[in-house]
């Protein structure tokens, strides 16, 4: 059998995931623990339109301060506003605390992708990728720098938005079964670093001789942005 998509993927980020603080280790078997949804759903929202470098330092004092869901869910309005203060889109801090106040209520964080998204502040994107790597779900994980692998590796050529239906069904083509955490999070890793917007480093992607754009020359073209 030939290798899939997803064993290339899979293979290139057991040696290349980027260390996160809210990330374990390629193949880790998930926690048991209430802690970890908690850290990949703040983590998450953090992310939301914040890069990774601003993240962090933001994270590990969240961490910090209240290590668990409960703690977050009981801490005051104020105090988590001003620990916020910095990251911007601070809409994402007042759902931050009613989503952690509703997950208490409820007894902790749902692990189906349906009702994660129904929580303050969960889109598409984020209860997919909440599924996938804090539960081990299948979902189907598709962010900005997900869609541009995806438009890249298929060669789908038309324009941007409505493309996107057409880019998610591909995506939902090459998600494995399993490994769902670690697929998603080598889609988002190697969009960020290897299969960027300008100049992709395709001579370093471990998915380059399964891509059609490369195999017809201008992989940079794609995704076609919505016409002005
Ligand atoms: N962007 C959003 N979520 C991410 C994650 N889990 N890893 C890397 N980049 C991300």
């Amino acid at each position: 059998m030939t290798a899939s998509i997803s064993d290339h993927l899979l293979a290139w980020y057991d040696a290349h995931a980027r260390e996160l603080p809210w990330r374990l280790p390629p193949g880790t078997p998930l926690p048991d623990d209430p802690a970890w949804p908690y850290r990949v759903w703040l983590s998450e929202v953090m992310l939301q339109q914040t890069t990774v470098a601003a993240v962090k330092p933001y994270f590990e004092k969240f961490t910090r301060v209240w290590p668990t869901v409960e703690a977050l869910a009981a801490a005051s309005d104020e105090d988590v506003m001003a620990a916020w203060a910095g990251l911007g889109y601070y809409s994402r801090a007042r759902n931050l605390l009613k989503c952690a106040r509703e997950v208490v209520a409820r007894g902790g964080f749902p692990g189906e992708e349906a009702e994660l998204r129904k929580l303050p502040g969960l889109g598409d994107y984020t209860a997919a990728a909440i599924a996938a790597i804090a539960f081990g779900r299948r979902a189907v994980v598709v962010d900005a720098n997900v869609e541009r692998v995806v438009a890249r590796l298929f060669a789908i050529d038309d324009p941007l938005p409505g493309v996107r239906k057409a880019i998610r069904g591909a995506a939902d083509a090459i998600t494995p079964d399993a490994h769902a955490g670690d697929f998603a999070q080598a889609m988002m890793d190697l969009g960020a670093q290897t299969c960027t917007t300008r100049s992709p480093r395709c001579l370093l992607c471990p998915l380059r001789g399964d891509c059609r754009a490369l195999a017809q020359g201008q992989p940079e073209r794609l995704p076609v942005k919505p016409a002005k």
